[in-house]
């Protein structure tokens, strides 16, 4: 196997005289003793280009981070600074941006099921919109309207029928989904009836979102096509597109740029004549390429004739998207970034679970050994904000890098962490 394709790496990424790697100016080796591993590594310059290309695609105020993929306090006030306005899907993703210092008329609110505790907290802090996903929402935000709360700004999450290209556990737009309105069985309809003439709420557009890790722009243009039809008639300020965008996570993957998936969306609209603002919500076209995972080697174990096996000091806590939808990843060594990979290995954690496997059957140098520091680049979306405490392994840090200097943004959890919710 080829060496990992550099293409898959961080945009700042590079190969030092030595052959080993360095992100930001900085030298990954170093920032592995100086953190230690498992260690996440963003750069800085990478994540605030893509914010800036979604920015330039969609305008500003209409390009929306899906803080899901990816969320710490300094992340929210990146994405912030770069002109987004951030998406939150949760009482606690919404607390963690508004901490952050991000301004609640720059945050959108989601959710298939949000509480009534969270529909309060999003009213009283003056979120810029809330996005409704079901009947039983409405009948909160009546009661929380009656309670004397102000009606807020909402737009209603329309569920097209329209299949994606990618994991059922990531299709979202398709008629059989917990998410949304059903466009198909007339319950859009409905929806948009019932909110207009509420005095609940205060309807300002329209929402789908397909699916993640789509790759395919036809499956954006049909979406595009369906919502404009659906939204024309309305005749609301806003129309958003959600996220979705795949990247590539493989050699052999590739993916729109965020400005080809603009121009495919953006031209769907126009050509529909759309008038709303054409908005979209992307997270791991975002963050996703922008950092890698670094790994320390513990075991490697030949099993003649089965198979080798070599097992880092992290693992599905820390990325569970092999184990949850058998995603593809590469590894390659960080003392020798360009070294063909002919050893074919299972990369596993280190949990006490046989599905605990990183990559399946990886491609790696054929001297790799204990003590190595192994890299899975692409580990930027829903990776740390996956993790868990499973078997009690205590969350990576998260590290900044940029022009020669790592900051940390999330320090590494202590064991005392793991117990400070424990009250018995
Ligand atoms: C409503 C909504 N918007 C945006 C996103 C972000 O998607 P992605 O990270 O694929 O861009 C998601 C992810 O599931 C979502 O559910």
């Amino acid at each position: 196997m080829k060496p990992v394709p550099l293409h898959l790496l961080p945009d700042t990424a590079t190969v030092q005289a030595d052959g080993s790697l360095a992100i930001g100016g900085c030298d990954v080796g170093e920032l592995a003793g100086r953190f230690g591993t498992p260690l996440f590594i963003y750069d800085e310059a990478h994540l605030r280009a893509r914010c800036a290309e979604a920015v330039a695609a969609f305008g500003p105020g209409r390009a929306y981070y899906a803080t899901k993929a990816f969320l710490c306090t300094a992340m929210a006030r990146l994405a912030y600074e770069e002109g987004m306005h951030l998406d939150v899907a949760s009482g606690g993703e919404l607390y963690v941006a508004l901490r952050a210092g991000v301004p609640a008329n720059a945050l959108a609110f989601h959710g298939n099921n949000k509480s009534l505790a969270e529909l309060r907290m999003a009213i009283t802090e003056g979120v810029r919109h809330i996005v409704v996903d079901s009947f039983d929402e409405l009948d909160r935000l009546d009661s929380l309207h009656a309670e004397g709360l102000p009606a807020p700004k909402v737009l209603a999450r329309i569920t097209p029928g329209v299949h994606a290209h990618t994991h059922e556990f990531i299709a979202t737009g398709q008629d059989d989904s917990k998410f949304g309105f059903n466009l198909g069985n007339g319950d859009a309809h409905k929806a948009v009836d019932r909110m207009r003439r509420s005095l609940s709420v205060q309807l300002e557009g329209v929402h789908c979102h397909i699916g993640s890790n789509v790759f395919e722009a036809g499956n954006f243009a049909k979406a595009a096509e369906v919502m404009a039809a659906f939204a024309m008639p309305l005749d609301l300020p806003e129309l958003v597109l959600g996220g979705g965008l795949g990247v590539p996570y493989v050699q052999g993957e590739e993916a729109p740029s965020i400005s080809q998936w603009g121009n495919v969306l953006l031209d769907a609209c126009q050509a529909l004549g759309v008038r709303s603002n054409v908005c979209v919500e992307p997270g791991r076209s975002i963050v996703a390429g922008a950092a890698i995972t670094l790994y320390t080697v513990g075991t490697v174990k030949h099993i003649p004739g089965v198979r080798t096996y070599v097992s880092v000091d992290g693992g599905m806590s820390d990325n569970p998207r092999p184990v949850l939808y058998g995603s593809g990843y590469e590894a390659f060594l960080a003392r020798a970034v360009l070294a063909p990979r002919p050893e074919r290995a299972r990369l596993v954690g280190k949990h006490c679970e046989s599905g605990d496997v990183l990559i399946f059957d990886a491609g790696l140098p054929q001297d790799v050994r204990v003590n190595d520091l192994l890299a899975t680049p692409v580990t930027g979306a829903y990776g740390h904000s996956m993790a868990s405490n499973y078997n009690k392994l205590t969350r990576p840090p998260v590290v900044f890098v940029r022009d020669g200097a790592a900051r940390l943004v999330v320090r590494r959890e202590t064991y005392e962490d793991l117990v400070q919710c424990d009250v018995g």
